[in-house]
């Protein structure tokens, strides 16, 4: 009698623990991994539309030039834009300084055509010679990239439309670092809105002071000139294309005081009070001034484009 209650009891228990783990087996670890999927990418940007961002287009405007380190440097660029084309739509405006579109570019561009992510245009001004930085010349000695960011600005007011979706337009430099976070930030501009960037002008970050009471720009931590009416980087600003459309005046130029292309291109658009804080108030840093360091190439593998 005791042995088959326990029997019985023991055929219960077995096929319980049968039907649980062969459901488990099913439906358990794919819902688990899923989970744990939309969570991790989450952690690092978020793909679902909280705030929808998907009407709004990201115009980035990359000037470039030929160098050992271009390709790996617009390579870098290319997976930003890629990444954060699963949030806004991206449009890239590339400019080459050269007199012909190189094929380097035009094959680095192709993969885009593949992939399908987002949209681009190919552009190329050159600088003119006498504009040139020489050998020795520092950096900041020559305005750099004025042909090229007009050109893109040109192609703008030439081919899009004012009005309608949201478009921004951003100075994407090639030999920065950007957090995919910055283009949701860069999302939220209505007029003009600034941010801080790291590593710049001797200082671990540039950015726009606030007002504790009135949460506006009241003046800027800069390494330079922090007394401009617009101490503020390439990197650190974007600005609405219905503002660009409606000021054609408004363009980088030689004559600009070296130092003032930002702030005099600035502006043309805006005030400070004006300006709109975004990345959490300006207190997180999503870009950074990175440079690659030169490389000391003392040969050449023909054949290869690198
Ligand atoms: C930014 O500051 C304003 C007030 O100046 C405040 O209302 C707002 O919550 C702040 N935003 C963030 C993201 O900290």
């Amino acid at each position: 009698m005791k042995r088959t209650k326990i029997l019985v009891w023991f055929m219960s228990v077995s096929f319980i623990i049968i039907v649980w783990k062969l459901y488990g087996i099913e439906s358990g670890p794919e819902n688990f991994n899923e989970e744990i999927f939309h969570e991790n990418v989450n952690n690092h940007f978020s793909l679902n539309e909280k705030h929808s961002i998907k009407h709004v287009t990201i115009y980035c405007i990359t000037p470039t030039y030929w160098r050992y380190v271009q390709k790996a440097e617009l390579i870098r660029v290319l997976q930003t834009l890629t990444l954060a084309s699963y949030k806004t739509n991206i449009q890239w405006i590339v400019i080459e300084d050269s007199e012909q579109k190189t094929e380097l570019v035009k094959n680095l561009l192709k993969r885009i055509d593949m992939q399908d992510h987002f949209k681009y245009v190919h552009l190329n001004a050159k600088t003119p010679p006498f504009q040139k930085l020489k050998g020795k010349d520092p950096r900041w000695k020559k305005h750099r990239g004025v042909e090229q960011r007009n050109a893109a600005l040109k192609w703008i007011r030439d081919n899009v439309n004012p009005h309608g979706t949201k478009k921004i337009a951003f100075f994407m430099d090639d030999d920065n670092t950007y957090d995919v976070k910055l283009f949701e930030e860069i999302a939220k501009v209505r007029n003009v809105g600034v941010w801080p960037v790291g590593l710049v002008g001797g200082l671990n970050l540039e950015t726009p002071v606030l007002d504790p009471k009135t949460g506006k720009v009241a003046g800027y931590k800069s390494g330079w000139k922090p007394d401009r009416a617009f101490a503020i980087d390439m990197a650190g600003f974007g600005i609405n294309i219905d503002l660009i459309l409606t000021k054609p005046e408004a363009v980088f130029s030689y004559r600009m005081e070296r130092g003032f292309q930002e702030s005099q291109f600035l502006s043309y658009f805006t005030t400070k009070e004006q300006l709109e804080p975004l990345a959490d108030n300006c207190t997180k840093v999503y870009v950074w001034h990175t440079r690659t360091e030169k490389p000391d190439v003392k040969g050449t593998v023909p054949g290869f484009e690198v």
